[in-house]
């Protein structure tokens, strides 16, 4: 078994081909997809396609680029929208101090509003944080929310296990095949498997050998075995447990 816990299927870089990006999931064994909103209307669509697609769960939330053209009305639909069906976590949520997309006053503003917004709806978070470690754990700590997963992770081993010790899973992307990416492999190297997943960051971030090339989750394979190897353990092992750990998180029943 294995589940891709980050992808954005339903992004335009798949309006071309997403039934057969979907196919070739199965085909190469994934069992499951969460496609992670990252605006109202790409959340509206993830949610969409979680709908169609049985083995696909979808997130809604305001990604920190986003934050600036959100207001109220945007979260008063947020909120009606997390009453669909299969939605299992709220996210991505956090700081992106590297693009500064959004000023950092709005992000943070719109973090703090969606954290709590998070624990009013019962739903664990997916954090997205970028070149704003330090700040990102501060407002995390602060906040009650302690069921979640830093996606993407990006920080060393003493951030992750900080961020572990609060309850939180570290989210492992493709970055782990890339020759020089020594911190993560170090992370996913010492962090234990029970508090890892595994996140291809589609259509981003593709691993090795496919670098430089849109992302999908069949690829989430490459990931699994890097990560084995680090590991020194099987790679069906790392996959199964990454994926229970998954499940767990988000409340995924397979019955
Ligand atoms: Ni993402």
């Amino acid at each position: 078994m294995i589940i891709d816990s980050h992808a954005h299927l339903e992004m335009k870089e798949f309006d071309s081909d997403r039934e057969e990006v979907i196919k070739r999931a199965r085909e190469a064994g994934v069992d499951f997809i969460v496609t992670v909103g990252t605006n109202l209307a790409l959340s509206r669509k993830a949610v969409a396609l979680a709908q169609k697609y049985h083995n696909i769960y979808a997130t809604i939330g305001i990604h920190p680029h986003d934050a600036a053209k959100a207001d109220k009305k945007t979260f008063d639909s947020v909120k009606e929208l997390a009453q669909s069906q299969k939605i299992v976590a709220y996210g991505e949520i956090g700081l992106d101090f590297f693009r500064n997309i959004s000023s950092q006053e709005k992000q943070i503003e719109v973090f703090g509003m969606q954290l709590k917004l998070a624990q009013e709806l019962s739903l664990p978070v997916i954090i997205h944080d970028r070149e704003a470690h330090e700040l990102t754990l501060k407002m995390v700590k602060a906040s009650n929310v302690r069921r979640g997963v830093f996606h993407c992770f990006s920080g060393d081993y003493a951030m992750a296990k900080q961020c572990i010790d609060l309850g939180f899973y570290i989210s492992i992307p493709g970055v782990v095949t890339f020759d020089k990416a020594k911190t993560i492999q170090d992370v996913a190297g010492r962090v234990p498997l029970s508090s890892l997943l595994l996140e291809t960051d589609a259509p981003y971030l593709a691993p090795v050998p496919y670098r430089g090339k849109r992302n999908e989750p069949s690829f989430i394979i490459h990931t699994a075995k890097k990560v084995a190897e680090i590991k020194k353990v099987p790679w069906e092992e790392v996959a199964q447990v990454t994926a229970c750990n998954t499940m767990n998180l988000f409340g995924i029943n397979t019955n």
